[in-house]
């Protein structure tokens, strides 16, 4: 695991960018996993960017979002294809059946579910996961106590995931309680993840990440499991970590080992 804590989340967007147009060239057929919420939108800001100034081409992009949720039409505003059609799609030249989301729909849902992950397999499984993390360390929607084995399924949200979303709706019986997502096994089977969390209210969440248990109780603590995964921070949210200047030092020598070419 590498933890990397920068000056705010515009340079942690720019990290994850870089990374992501670096993977984009020697791959143009890129299987990206992606996360909604307020924490990715700067790389979404940045990678539209990238296609509309530096011409940077989506047309074989894959993507498989995270989540979706069950009791919203998939064009209501709030829906997370929504979030992501205003957010990137729109700006970047993905053809739409390139795009996917994790079946929120019934009847069938179980089965569409169990199919959802012969699609991620035959697509040859996600490069890069981006990741954001929920207080209660939800990744995903893979609540507190969800199973470290778990596959993509159907989720009931938490009070405190309700509560963290609830600015998003004026009348609080629209927000949904339900929603589909990825699992965490499903997560960590992907190549590579980077995870970005900013903010004081994600510090307790990341501390039970990168130094608690493992425990399904915090589910981001799973990604312990995974032999390339970075965490993204900024100094709010990295300010529970009790190895912070070792996690310092240790990019300060990947960053040198990495211009001497030796790494
Ligand atoms: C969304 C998702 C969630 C969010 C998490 C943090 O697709 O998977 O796990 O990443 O709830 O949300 P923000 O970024 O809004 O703090």
């Amino acid at each position: 695991m590498q933890v990397v804590v920068c000056k705010d989340a515009e340079e942690g967007a720019g990290i994850v960018t870089e990374e992501i147009l670096g993977a984009l060239e020697s791959k143009p057929d890129l299987v990206l996993g992606l996360a909604t919420g307020s924490t990715p939108i700067g790389v979404y800001q940045q990678l539209s960017l990238a296609h509309c100034e530096g011409g940077v081409d989506f047309s074989a992009v894959r993507t498989f979002n995270l989540d979706e949720y069950c009791d919203l039409a998939a064009d209501h505003p709030q829906s997370y294809r929504s979030f992501m059609r205003k957010h990137l799609f729109k700006d970047i030249n993905i053809p739409e059946e390139n795009i996917h989301f994790p079946p929120s729909e019934g009847p069938g849902l179980r089965e569409k579910c169990l199919r959802h992950e012969d699609e991620i397999r035959q697509a040859g499984g996600i490069n890069i996961q981006l990741l954001g993390i929920g207080s209660n360390g939800h990744i995903g929607f893979n609540e507190p106590t969800s199973s470290l084995a778990s596959r993509t399924r159907i989720k009931t949200l938490t009070e405190k995931t309700l509560r963290d979303n609830s600015r998003f709706y004026e009348d609080p019986s629209e927000q949904p309680q339900v929603a589909s997502t990825l699992g965490i096994a499903t997560i960590l089977d992907a190549r590579r993840i980077l995870l970005q969390a900013y903010g004081e209210k994600k510090a307790e969440a990341v501390k039970a990440s990168v130094e608690g248990p493992i425990s399904s109780y915090w589910p981001g603590s799973a990604l312990q499991m995974h032999a390339d995964v970075t965490f993204i921070l900024d100094e709010a949210s990295a300010a529970r970590l009790e190895m912070i200047e070792y996690f310092r030092k240790s990019r300060a020598d990947r960053v040198r080992l990495q211009e001497e070419n030796t790494i």
